[in-house]
């Protein structure tokens, strides 16, 4: 795992963005790998990558045709993809999956969910976020590592941090959610986590320096051959002075990474 340590969220997300449009840009579709498959988060970290992402679409920089999306979780995130990033750039709208929360069926919908992501080979790129209780999509503490594409509970810590979202409060944010498990997330060939901001920082700490644990979803990342992590200063509060001085040397050995 490699950890991006930079100043402030505004230069983790350009990072983040600039190595999701270099990968995009270096995949050639070909009739047996027509799709680069790029799986999506939600929150406020990725955000400012998606307006970036954008701005590079709207420059000429960057097209999304070749582009087959998943999203890692749902309670009512169609709005938000829409609103922050598929609106705005050049995405069949066949080639956006997002998983359906109203379905009548949810385990079939799960079911589905990962039969597509086979289909279509599995995916490429899987960017993430963390919550401040260190769950990735929705897994949240105690989650299987095994786990894959199904019906979550909501832990009380979520239900209060995504309660900014709904106008009547902690008691309108949905109990339950659909999410990608964290076995989909470990099969994609990479994965790029965004953490910023010290709400994360013992998570992000837990995670980086601690063991392998079901409390903490997202430290299964410590199994995957091509896992980066790229957070502000503000999340690294929590993490000893020797880790961060060795991320900070990766970086400079390999620029860009
Ligand atoms: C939600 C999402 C997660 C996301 C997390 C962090 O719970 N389900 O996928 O990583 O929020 O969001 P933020 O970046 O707003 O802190």
């Amino acid at each position: 795992m490699i950890v991006i340590i930079k100043d402030d969220p505004e230069r983790a997300s350009q990072h983040v963005a600039e190595h999701i449009i270099r990968r995009i840009n270096a995949f050639k579709p070909t009739s047996s790998k027509p799709f680069f498959v790029l799986g999506l988060p939600t929150g406020d970290s990725p955000r400012k990558v998606y307006s970036l992402l954008v701005k590079r679409h709207q420059a000429g920089d960057i097209c999304f045709r070749h582009v087959v999306t998943f999203n890692m979780d749902e309670y009512s995130y169609r709005s938000f993809m829409y609103e922050h990033f598929f609106s705005h750039v050049d995405s069949e709208p066949a080639h956006i999956n997002l998983l359906n929360s109203n379905s009548l069926d949810k385990h079939t919908e799960c079911l589905e969910y990962e039969e597509k992501i086979r289909r279509v080979g599995g995916v490429d790129l899987f960017f993430g976020g963390i919550g401040p209780n260190g769950h990735i999509a929705f897994n949240e503490p105690g989650s299987s590592l095994a786990s894959r594409t199904r019906v979550k509970t909501l832990a009380y810590e979520t239900l209060l941090a995504n309660s900014r979202s709904f106008a009547g409060g902690v008691n309108s944010v949905p109990r339950l959610a659909l999410t990608v498990g964290v076995q989909t997330i470990m099969e994609a060939r990479e994965v790029v986590i965004i953490a910023t901001g010290a709400n994360k920082a013992i998570a992000l700490q837990k995670w980086i320096e601690g063991g392998v644990s079901h409390m903490q979803p997202l430290s299964r990342l410590q199994r995957h051959p091509h896992a980066m992590l790229v957070v502000d200063k503000d999340a690294t509060l929590d993490l000893q002075v020797r880790t961060v001085k060795y991320f900070n040397s990766i970086e400079t050995v390999i620029p860009g990474t």
